[in-house]
């Protein structure tokens, strides 16, 4: 497959970018400065799946900045509906990632974060079998005893709160273990948890340039009942119909 070619909107003059300038676009601008991001696909319409999946929306464009930002980062987190219904494998980086990683000191993979209360999850799948580092699964004090023992046999499992997954807890966790630089890639449930506590620091949102309509959800559930949060944008690029903006939080002035 060809790599996509990206170009840069906003800021500045429209300007294509190459590989590297791509990479430090996404990248941390300070490592040690904890800090929260994501990254979703919607349709222009606002819908995060079709058919129940995303990948009917993502393309090569989308697929390059995913792929990118779970080099940058130090911790993937993913709810475990997203690991079930996209069919997650193991958190293991592409070749050219692991030299660019190891060429900045860090680990050859960040690290995988999966968020479950059920802890549905099958400690044979090649999410945990076939891991290049050992998974963490953050799950609840009321979660199946039996589930978790399996579970131990092949993740850290920790708990982070009593019938759900308190998210400040969650990041604060990851942030105790040296895995500052967070990114989840949702889905909607744990998206919506985090906006509800106010952590999700940036938002990568790519806009598939389709029309889905119906009942598919929107790539943030959660309750809303928080205050509505004001976002900059930090760049926009563009590749042939499809749009990729970065959002970050709006600092106080
Ligand atoms: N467009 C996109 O960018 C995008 C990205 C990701 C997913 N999706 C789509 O979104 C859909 C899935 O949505 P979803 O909301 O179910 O995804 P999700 O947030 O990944 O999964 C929800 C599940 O994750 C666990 N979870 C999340 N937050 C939790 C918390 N605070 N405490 C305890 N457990 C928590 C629970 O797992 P247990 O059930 O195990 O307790 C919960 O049932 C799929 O159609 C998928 O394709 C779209």
């Amino acid at each position: 497959m060809t790599s996509p070619i990206l170009t840069r909107v906003l800021p500045g003059p429209p300007e294509p970018l190459d590989h590297e300038a791509l990479v430090a676009l996404l990248s941390p601008i300070d490592r040690s400065i904890p800090r929260v991001g994501a990254n979703a696909v919607s349709s222009i319409d606002g819908s995060a799946s079709v058919d129940g999946l995303s990948g009917g929306l993502g393309g090569p464009a989308d697929l390059l900045v995913f792929d990118l930002l779970r080099r940058v980062c130090d911790v993937v987190v993913v709810g475990a509906g997203t690991v079930r219904s996209e069919g997650y494998g193991a958190m293991r980086l592409h070749d050219d990632d692991v030299a660019w990683r190891r060429s900045h000191d860090l680990p050859d993979h960040p690290v995988f974060a999966i968020v479950s209360g059920s802890l549905d999850l099958d400690p044979s799948s090649a999410v945990f079998a076939e891991a290049p580092v050992r998974p963490l699964v953050v799950t609840t004090e009321s979660s199946p005893r039996d589930a978790r023992s399996r579970l131990e046999g092949v993740a850290d499992v920790v708990v982070c709160g009593a019938d759900r997954v308190d998210p400040r807890l969650l990041v604060a966790l990851l942030v105790e273990r040296g895995l500052p630089q967070i990114h989840t890639e949702g889905g909607p449930s744990l998206l919506g948890d985090l906006v509800d506590a106010d952590l999700l620091d940036e938002l990568n949102v790519t806009v598939s340039p389709a029309l889905v309509a119906g009942e598919g959800p929107r790539i943030v559930s959660g309750s809303g009942a928080g205050a509505v949060r004001g976002m900059t944008l930090d760049h926009l690029l563009a590749s042939e119909d499809v749009l990729l903006a970065r959002y970050s939080r709006r600092r106080p002035t």
